[in-house]
């Protein structure tokens, strides 16, 4: 059977690594093989890619090149990573996927819609994600957090935006979010973090009804 397939979105500082990671090690414990993956980056060519994008060496060419580059990375990850791991029944659960792009490049970078739908169904084709949890927090702990982790380095490429930035960027979460309730799910990530990972854990248990590998086997051997 098929994988399910989670991604996570949110503005910087969310906690959206920590939580991904975190529900990974709930399902492997619940006997699910598991393919913890981000983006962008997660296969070989979207690592080189992901260096570009983040170094800012990119922003000069214009919102629609990023645009180009992330799908270019996205695709590769698809095609090398993601697609393989659903198909051998692993459950992906990914740091960022399309919202990403819909939000950064598309709310925020207002690439042209029919640019960046052409780019997704390149990229993607029907491989939507099962799940996707969207971390919600106010921009200033977000950001308090993000520059709390990222210590003496230098912000990235969207770190590096101003406050106006990151709250339109909270609201164009909300927005898709809200128009795609059946897959998308809001978390309110101010909680600590063990609470946020619990109310995570209660969401895939609903949505998804994680069964480990096993159990169908383990219930027909006499
Ligand atoms: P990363 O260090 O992975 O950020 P975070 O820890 O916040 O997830 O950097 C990824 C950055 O790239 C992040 O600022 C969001 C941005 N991004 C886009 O603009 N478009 C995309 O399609 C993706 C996947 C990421």
């Amino acid at each position: 059977m098929r994988g399910r397939f989670i991604t996570f979105e949110g503005g910087e500082g969310t906690g959206k690594s920590t939580q991904a990671s975190a529900l990974a090690d709930r399902l492997r414990a619940h006997g699910i093989a598991v393919k913890l993956t981000r983006e962008p980056g997660g296969s070989l060519g979207a690592e080189i890619i992901r260096h570009v994008l983040l170094s800012g060496v990119a922003k000069p060419l214009g919102p629609e090149a990023e645009a180009i580059l992330f799908a270019a990375a996205r695709d590769d990850h698809v095609r090398s990573t993601i697609a393989p791991a659903l198909a051998k029944g692993t459950w992906v659960i990914c740091d960022r996927f399309i919202d990403s792009t819909r939000a950064y490049q598309g709310e925020l970078g207002n690439v042209d819609r029919r640019l960046l739908s052409g780019l997704e169904r390149v990229t993607i084709g029907d491989l939507r994600p099962d799940l996707t949890l969207v971390l919600d927090v106010p921009v200033a702990t977000g950001l308090a957090r993000a520059t709390k982790r990222r210590g003496a380095a230098q912000a990235d490429r969207f770190e590096g935006e101003g406050l106006a930035f990151h709250e339109q960027l909270r609201q164009a979460y909300l927005k898709l979010a809200a128009a795609e309730p059946d897959r998308c799910v809001v978390v309110d990530a101010r909680a600590p973090k063990p609470k946020i990972g619990s109310r995570i854990w209660s969401i895939v248990n609903k949505r998804l009804q994680p069964k480990p590998a096993n159990r169908e086997a383990a219930s027909v051997t006499p």
